[in-house]
C-alpha cells in the first residue's frame, strides 16, 4: 500500500480522497461480508446514545474481527494507515472502530462533526464507499465543509473510494439518497479518559 499521497494530503489539507483504494473484486467481497441485521444508527455514546431519525436515518452494524476474511483484510489495511500516520504526525492513534452503514432510499445524515458529541477521542475519520456505478441522479453525496461553512467537496459514494479526514476539522453531511447506498465509516481514536462516562458533571 502506497501511503505517500495520503500523508502529503493530510499534512497540507487534513483530508484525502483516495480513489481506487480497493478494486471492484475487493469491494464485492466487502459487500458480501455485510451482515443482515443492521439497526437504526444512534447519536452519542453509551448512556447518552439515542436514536434521532431527524438527524440521521441510516442503519448500521459494527465491524468485528474474525467474522469474515474481507473484514479482517479491511482492518489490516487500516492498521497500515494508522502506523504510517502515527509515524509521520505523532497523532498517537490507538483504537480503530468502524461500522457498515446502509442508507435506504430517502435516508440522509445531517451536517455534523465526527468528534464532538460524547467526547469520543476521535481524531481521524475514514469512509469507504461500496457502490458500483453511482450516477448523478442517485443523490447520496457526502458534502464537506470547513469550520467557516465554506463548501469544500461534494463526493459520490462510489465503489473503491476511501475518504480520509481529520475528525475535528470538517463538518459534513450525507444528502438524501435515491438508491440503496453502502459505506463503512471508521474512526481512529486516541487513548484517553472517557469523560463522558467517568465525570458525572458533564
Ligand atoms: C458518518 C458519516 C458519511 C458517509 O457515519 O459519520 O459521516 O458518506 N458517513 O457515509
Ligand atoms: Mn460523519
Amino acid at each position: 500500500m502506497n501511503t505517500e499521497k495520503l500523508l502529503d494530503a493530510l499534512h497540507t489539507h487534513g483530508l484525502y480522497i483516495w480513489d481506487d483504494f480497493l478494486n471492484a473484486e475487493e469491494v464485492e467481497q466487502l459487500r458480501a461480508a455485510i451482515p443482515e441485521n443492521m439497526k437504526p444508527a444512534g447519536i452519542g455514546r453509551e448512556q447518552r446514545h439515542h436514536t434521532n431519525t431527524t438527524i440521521r436515518s441510516d442503519k448500521i452494524i459494527w465491524l468485528e474481527r474474525g467474522k469474515h476474511p474481507a473484514i479482517d483484510d479491511f482492518f489490516s489495511r487500516m492498521a497500515v494507515i494508522k502506523n504510517e500516520v502515527n509515524r509521520h504526525f505523532f497523532l498517537g492513534l490507538f483504537e480503530f472502530e468502524a461500522h457498515f452503514a446502509r442508507y435506504d432510499i430517502g435516508d440522509f445524515y445531517q451536517k455534523h462533526l465526527d468528534a464532538f458529541e460524547g467526547r469520543s477521542n476521535r481524531r481521524l475519520t475514514v469512509v469507504m464507499y461500496l457502490n458500483e456505478e453511482w450516477a448523478d441522479e442517485d443523490g447520496g453525496e457526502i458534502v464537506i465543509y470547513d469550520h467557516q461553512d465554506n463548501h469544500l467537496h461534494t463526493l459520490w459514494p462510489k465503489a473503491g473510494r476511501l475518504l480520509v479526514f481529520l475528525s475535528e476539522e470538517f463538518p459534513h453531511e450525507v444528502l438524501p439518497t435515491h438508491r440503496e447506498r453502502y459505506s463503512i465509516a471508521g474512526w481512529f481514536r486516541v487513548n484517553g479518559m472517557r469523560h463522558d462516562i467517568v465525570d458525572p458533571s458533564r
